[in-house]
């Protein structure tokens, strides 16, 4: 069986003090909680911070992004091996964010994820459709081109380590969350994609998220569903309250 996670994209939020407020509460109530993969993602500045709190606890750090070179000549960014050094375990690749303010392309996206695999960092694949695309009815055709994009010249043996995020734009922020039976659609589509892409015991065995308004009111609803293996949360994550709450989930 898959094991759910529970991630929070604390996104640009949090000073240093902040981070180490919330992660020091959540280390306290979920140290010992191994049903659930938890995973946080601060701001680069707060990592370090962040780590020291969550030590020896169940809870993962991540990156919210990498570039794809080890090292060199490229101002502002951070490597897989940097984001290794620093205690990672999980990097966001992909988030639509990036993929709108930043233009990143399908192909600069499987980049980084190939080489956060290289690294030893297990990537979250973000993907989504926004809201015109959705009502044009073009939904299906653009997750299929991330998915086969993000994951192009990956073999089953890579995917062991890759996690996808399912978010469609329209939900991010916005307070609407899919329905359960919306996510649950996109999330049986992705997993037939990763069938075809690669093997059905690799479809089976790759966790698949759903993002977007994701708060304590509707995690329930949304993990009872077959193909929704966790939640990647944003606004919810920046409440210990609440992101405990997630990470307790009813089924
Ligand atoms: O990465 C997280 C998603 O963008 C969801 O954000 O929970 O604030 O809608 P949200």
């Amino acid at each position: 069986m898959r094991k759910p996670m529970i991630a929070g994209n604390w996104k640009l939020n949090k000073t240093i003090a902040e981070a180490r407020e919330l992660s020091g509460d959540l280390a306290k109530c979920l140290a010992n909680f191994e049903a659930v993969d938890i995973v946080v993602a601060p701001v680069f500045t707060s990592l370090a911070a962040v780590q020291e709190m969550i030590k020896g606890t169940a809870i993962k750090l991540a990156g919210q992004n990498c570039y794809p070179e080890e090292t060199g000549a490229f101002t502002g960014e951070v490597s897989p091996l940097m984001l290794k050094d620093a205690g990672c375990e999980y990097v966001i690749i992909g988030h639509s964010e990036r993929r709108q303010l930043l233009e990143e392309s399908d192909t600069f996206i499987n980049q980084k994820i190939i080489k956060a695999l290289e690294a030893g960092l297990k990537p979250i694949l973000c993907i989504g459709e926004t809201l015109q695309e959705r009502e044009n009815g073009d939904m299906l055709d653009v997750l299929a081109n991330q998915v086969k994009g993000g994951l192009a010249n990956l073999s089953a043996t890579h995917m062991a380590d890759v996690v996808i995020a399912y978010e469609p734009v329209w939900a991010i922020g916005t307070g609407k969350t899919a329905s359960d039976e919306q996510a649950q659609e996109a999330h049986s589509f992705i997993r037939g994609l990763l069938q075809g892409m690669f093997t059905k015991e690799v479809a089976f065995a790759t966790r698949i998220l759903y993002g977007g308004s994701v708060k304590p009111s509707n995690v329930d609803g949304l993990m009872a569903q077959d193909d929704i293996d966790g939640a990647l949360v944003g606004g919810a994550s920046l409440k210990a309250e609440d992101f405990i709450r997630l990470v307790r989930f009813e089924k």
